[in-house]
């Protein structure tokens, strides 16, 4: 079993290289933005209150994430071969909760962490912006997310290097290139 957290700020090629390392490794892909910007699509209360959130930049509760991760682990089939998580963890309360859920299932998980610069992730996602359709590419919600990346979600990079797990690639290359660094770390791991 392959668990591989992708983690990096909005814009660092986190849905991009998910379906690369789908694909070629036979993995499932759970990206939270995704499943979010799904119940809103169904026009629920809650899609409601999750669109006042993410349309603004901000996270949605660690309570509600819970609940989609649990459910989620719990339902995975038995020969499923591991899992991409795409934008989860996303705090380290939600880190600390992802590591007991995968413990009662004796599993485990990387976390792979694209690192690129300001300018460069800004630049992507107004590109971007132009047809995502995506209440949240906009200049002002971008710096805001960007931001909230550095308050809340960075200091996850600590809590798995403490635990001996993570390892970071630079996401400022070619898609390309950014596939092969990280190849070589998944190629690495399972042949540890
Ligand atoms: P989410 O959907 O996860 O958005 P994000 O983190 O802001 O990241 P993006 O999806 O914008 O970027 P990406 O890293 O996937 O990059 P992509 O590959 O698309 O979350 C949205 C919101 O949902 C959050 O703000 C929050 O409100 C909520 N949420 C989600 N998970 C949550 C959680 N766990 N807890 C609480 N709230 C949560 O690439 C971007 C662009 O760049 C694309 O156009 C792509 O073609 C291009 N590109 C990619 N790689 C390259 C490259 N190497 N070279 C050139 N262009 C590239
Ligand atoms: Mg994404």
């Amino acid at each position: 079993m392959l668990n591989i957290i992708l983690a990096g700020a909005p814009g660092s090629g986190k849905g991009t290289q998910s379906a690369f390392i789908a694909q070629k490794y036979g993995l499932k892909h759970l990206s939270t933005g995704d499943v979010l910007r799904a119940e809103i699509a169904t026009g629920s209360e809650l899609g409601k209150q999750i669109d006042a959130l993410i349309s603004k930049g901000n996270l949605v509760p660690d309570d509600m994430m819970y609940g989609v991760i649990e459910s989620y682990i719990s339902g995975l089939p038995k020969d499923c071969k591991g899992t991409i998580f795409d934008g989860y963890p996303r705090t380290v309360a939600q880190a600390q909760s992802l590591t007991k859920l995968l413990q009662k299932y004796e599993m485990e998980a990387i976390m792979i962490d694209l690192l690129v610069d300001e300018q460069l992730l800004i630049q992507r996602l107004i590109e971007r912006g132009k047809v995502s359709g995506r209440a949240d590419d906009n200049l002002n919600t971008i710096r805001h997310r960007i931001a909230v990346y550095h308050q809340q979600t960075e200091p996850i990079a600590h809590y798995y290097l403490h635990h001996g797990n993570y390892f970071a690639v630079n996401g400022n290359h070619t898609m390309a290139d950014v596939f092969l660094q990280i190849m070589r770390i998944v190629d690495g791991y399972k042949n540890r």
